[in-house]
């Protein structure tokens, strides 16, 4: 694998942004979890400045689902990003890290009442899902804007749970049903509407965004024509792929605006929808690069079909490989320069799906070396567990050099904490 900065080989060993992994280890312990704040905001300005070639008035809110750490959070703040949000506690820690309730829009599923009341209290931006979450909502307060998720009818993505449109999900309001929830929020006194998709996560090809886009334009189109309704903005969800084997490309992200815009600027002006603003969601985007786990080896183990390398991090500190078989590449970070053979990497956690990869390239290693698994920085932290009752494992920020704490481990009594013995 070519590593490309902020990851760097020196003398065999990686280094995140000037920073020794080994060194990271031993201060802070394995696992642990490194973010590279530069490469945070190098993927911001990327994208905005990308989009703006295209369009403008654009928007990004970063999906926040992705990593909630709050330093996190603050980096994307500073950068001029927005938040989505799809829980009342992303909603929280978004406040708390000091964005204001006009930068972010809750895009729930399934959404409570005590929700809605807590999101109305706040004064977040409401993107809802269902017709009946309108109306309740409706019911409670009129918020002065609303958007509505559309279900495009359409969806991609990485693996079946991440594709998040079309005939068979949960997701959005249907073309049938659009006009009368956008007249139902007019007649009661709404001002300002936005309209929103999500087609799903790990999208490479821009075409399936245009295809989308082509339904969720036309849904648009015959709102506006059937109730006058204008867009403040048509937000055109999340999903941007990253690579994650060695053999997936970059997005080019020239092409890929170009193509999308040139259709939406193209239908906007015959639909005579005017020029709202676009916006964007991406998660994964803006972090999954710029975050890595290293976990130490316990355990070489021999068996007649398989080298096994285990080690401390499990499907709690990572999921995705269990969930959907998705692929994290795996380097030895204090032993880059070996010659390699393949081996299985496995966590601590007693379940036989508790794998990182089969027959992967890795050097001859010792128990106590340390692994790197890549690509760590979205839905790693933010999907982990306490499973097998296992404190989850601390964060750490690195920049030009130097690295600190942004989460502690967690303890023994943090397994114990809110337990009551009857
Ligand atoms: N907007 C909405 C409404 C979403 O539901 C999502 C992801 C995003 C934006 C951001 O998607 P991204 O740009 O990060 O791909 N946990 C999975 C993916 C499922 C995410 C669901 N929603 C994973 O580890 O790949």
């Amino acid at each position: 694998m070519s590593l490309q900065w902020p990851y760097e080989n020196i003398d065999g060993y990686l280094y995140v942004d000037g920073v020794s992994t080994i060194d990271i280890a031993r201060r802070y312990g394995t696992p642990v979890y490194v973010y590279s704040e530069n490469l945070i905001r190098k993927q911001y300005k990327l994208l905005s400045s990308t989009i703006a070639k295209y369009y403008p008035k654009t928007r990004l809110l970063f999906a926040s689902k992705a990593n909630t750490n709050i330093s996190i959070l603050n980096i994307l703040l500073e950068e001029g990003s927005e938040i989505d949000a799809v829980s009342p506690g992303e909603v929280y820690l978004s406040l708390a890290t000091g964005y204001k309730p006009s930068q972010i829009m809750f895009t729930g599923t399934s959404v409570g009442l005590d929700e809605l009341n807590y999101l109305l209290e706040t004064g977040v931006r409401i993107n809802v899902d269902s017709r009946s979450q309108l109306e309740r909502t409706l019911n409670l307060e009129v918020p002065e804007l609303i958007s509505i998720r559309i279900n495009p009818e359409f969806g991609a993505g990485h693996h079946e749970h991440a594709i998040t449109a079309g005939p068979n999900v949960k997701f959005g309001i249907w073309d049938q049903d659009a006009v009368e929830a956008y007249n139902l929020a007019a007649r009661a006194g709404v001002k300002k509407f936005g309209i929103q998709m999500h087609i799903g996560s790990g999208v490479f090809d821009v075409s399936n965004y245009v295809k989308a886009s082509s339904r969720l334009l036309e849904i648009a189109k015959k709102i506006h024509e059937e109730t006058g309704i204008s867009f403040d903005f048509i937000d055109l969800g999340g999903g941007i792929g990253i690579p994650y084997k060695p053999e997936d490309m970059q997005i080019n992200l020239d092409n890929f605006m170009d193509t999308l815009f040139g259709f939406v600027k193209s239908k906007l002006s015959e639909y005579n929808l005017g020029m709202p603003e676009i916006w964007f969601e991406p998660g994964r985007f803006f972090v999954a690069e710029a975050g890595i786990i290293l976990t130490r080896i316990t355990t070489i183990k021999k068996t007649p079909y398989k080298n096994w390398i285990g080690v401390d991090a499990g499907f709690n500190t990572l999921i995705r490989p269990a969930l959907y078989g998705s692929y994290h590449e795996i380097i030895a970070a204090s032993k880059l320069n070996g010659r390699k053979s393949k081996h299985d990497i496995y966590g601590p956690l007693c379940e036989s799906g508790d794998v990182f990869g089969h027959d992967r390239e890795i050097p001859e290693v010792e128990e106590g070396a340390l692994l790197a698994i890549m690509n760590a920085g979205a839905y790693g932290y933010s999907m982990s567990s306490q499973y097998n009752s296992r404190p989850r494992a601390p964060e750490v920020m690195v920049k030009n050099g130097k690295d600190w704490l942004i989460r502690e481990r967690e303890t023994f009594e943090d397994l114990l904490k809110g337990q009551k013995m009857s």
